[in-house]
């Protein structure tokens, strides 16, 4: 039988133990592509959700896209894990929130503040949302081997981009009471950026028992400006997926 959304069942998965989740659709087949031409098969697509498997060092990884936000990301997690996934590691884009975190650089998250929604479907919000140990450990080291710059530390996950990660370029040009000042805020407990998946990632991972881990590269900081360079978001999809191909092809 094939899972509802995704539209894979065991059979296109046999053996497969680790999932890369990019938000963007797009990025299945760039990653895939990392591992070498025709190196990869396209499994599935249906909706934003494409899937391909590729084969790294003799391990078969699966690449699947989440869409954006929480919701969409709770759907794979569920659908996959349901089809024997273990692990799991977001490869995404994010802005960062302190000075010293260029855009090009990559951060892997440790933690997640919950500003999502989803995350409470699971667990209360007294429950932590933290990234694995292994996985965050098996990413630090990769991304050391390939000499990048990356910084590690605690990740805001919001379900909105414009008001809930306080921008005034909303519609409506208002930003709730909730959110405004929240930018700083964040940033003075030392939180290193925004995204939109990571807090219902770990909080649905740690609740069955599974793994998971985010990278990201940061497309800009949002202290200095909110305009992204096509040229850098080009390299860091490719390091981000290096790395994460690098580490899935080590995982149990
Ligand atoms: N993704 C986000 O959620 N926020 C940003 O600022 C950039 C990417």
């Amino acid at each position: 039988m094939k899972a509802y959304h995704l539209k894979l069942s065991k059979k296109d998965l046999k053996g497969v133990k680790t999932a890369l989740i990019p938000g963007d659709p797009e990025r299945v087949e760039k990653i895939a592509l990392l591992s070498g031409e025709k190196n990869y098969r396209i499994i599935s697509e249906n909706r934003e959700f494409r899937s391909a498997i590729c084969n790294v060092s003799g391990v078969p990884v699966l690449i699947t896209s989440t869409g954006i936000g929480c919701p969409a990301v709770s759907i794979v997690v569920e659908e996959l894990a349901n089809l024997g996934i273990k692990n799991f590691i977001r490869v995404g884009t994010s802005g960062a929130i302190q000075p010293g975190i260029e855009p090009g650089d990559l951060i892997i998250s440790t933690a997640a503040v919950r500003l999502d929604g989803t995350s409470r479907h699971y667990a209360p919000l007294s429950y932590p949302a933290v990234a694995s140990f292994d996985i965050v450990s098996d990413l630090v080291k990769s991304a050391q081997r390939m000499k990048v710059k990356f910084h590690t530390g605690i990740t805001a996950t919001s379900d909105t981009f414009y008001p809930g990660q306080e921008r005034y370029d909303t519609y409506s040009g208002h930003v709730i009471r909730d959110f405004r000042g929240s930018l700083e805020e964040l940033k003075k407990l030392n939180v290193l950026n925004f995204e939109m998946e990571s807090s219902a990632l770990f909080v649905i991972t740690q609740v069955f028992g599974l793994k998971s881990g985010t990278i990201c590269g940061v497309i800009v900081n949002r202290l200095n400006s909110e305009k992204p360079d096509d040229s850098l978001i080009q390299r860091v999809e490719v390091q981000s997926g290096r790395i994460a191909l690098d580490v899935a092809s080590n995982l149990k």
